[in-house]
């Protein structure tokens, strides 16, 4: 699968250089402004549970590399209540009619994160565990990527505010550790998996798919930052115009 890494190596690398991920870094600007985004993430936070506990793992298996991935989804279903303590704790809760929460969640300005887990879960329906382990591998590229910068960023914020951001901050970083996790040398066993031609072309093919869907929802992110500032999405209920 050595082929599989060094591509994922390549996007992850590409990836980094979105222009979200240069926001984030700018310190010239408020940390509550460059974290403004972060409710449009709602789809995916809590859409990434429901992927990894009813898509992703498949019980009982004899398969052991299905035996890894169910392995690896039971650390990565449960973090979407670190992301409602997170929103809660970015003032970024405001209380609004249950429609109206209805209409951001499924609104036009999320419609590309919405995407993230749709997507995912399409290409790894009935594919061989090394197809979807190699989607694991890929995601998890994109959330170390994403969780270093914002993991600087809440630190920078808890200076001020005291507060411990489980989902943006250091303790969902290093839960998240780049790769499958929950298996010993899973790195090393991957790494010297090899793949026939119709594998590596699948896995190949869902790599791409899964940066390509990252990276629009992380674009649609940066369009929403400059929508409106932290102030605004703080006090108005209304959060999209349709
Ligand atoms: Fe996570």
């Amino acid at each position: 699968m050595k082929e599989v890494l060094a591509l994922i190596e390549k996007r992850k690398h590409e990836f980094a250089q979105l222009p979200l991920f240069q926001f984030l870094q700018d310190t010239s600007i408020d940390p509550r402004e460059r974290l403004v985004w972060v409710p449009c993430l709602a789809p995916f936070a809590m859409g990434f549970a429901q992927l990894n506990k009813y898509d992703l793992r498949q019980e009982p298996t004899s398969d052991p590399i299905q035996a890894i991935i169910n392995k690896h989804t039971y650390e990565d279903d449960h973090h979407w209540v670190w992301f409602l303590e997170d929103l809660e704790k970015l003032g970024l809760n405001p209380s609004m009619k249950f429609s109206e929460a209805m209409k951001f969640f499924w609104g036009e300005e999320t419609y590309k994160t919405r995407q993230i887990c749709h997507q995912i879960a399409l290409y790894t329906f009935r594919a061989e565990p090394i197809v979807v382990l190699a989607a694991i591998e890929a995601i998890e590229a994109t959330g170390n990527v994403a969780l270093s910068l914002t993991s600087q960023v809440a630190e920078e914020l808890q200076k001020t505010t005291g507060k411990n951001y489980r989902y943006l901050g250091k303790h969902h970083f290093r839960v998240e550790t780049g790769h499958a996790t929950g298996t010993n040398n899973v790195e090393q066993l991957i790494e010297n998996t090899e793949l026939t031609a119709e594998q590596r072309a699948k896995a190949f093919e869902v790599v791409e798919k899964v940066f390509e869907v990252f990276t629009e929802a992380v674009n649609e992110m940066k369009t929403y930052t400059e929508k409106a500032t932290y102030a605004q999405k703080q006090s108005t209920p209304e959060l999209v115009t349709f």
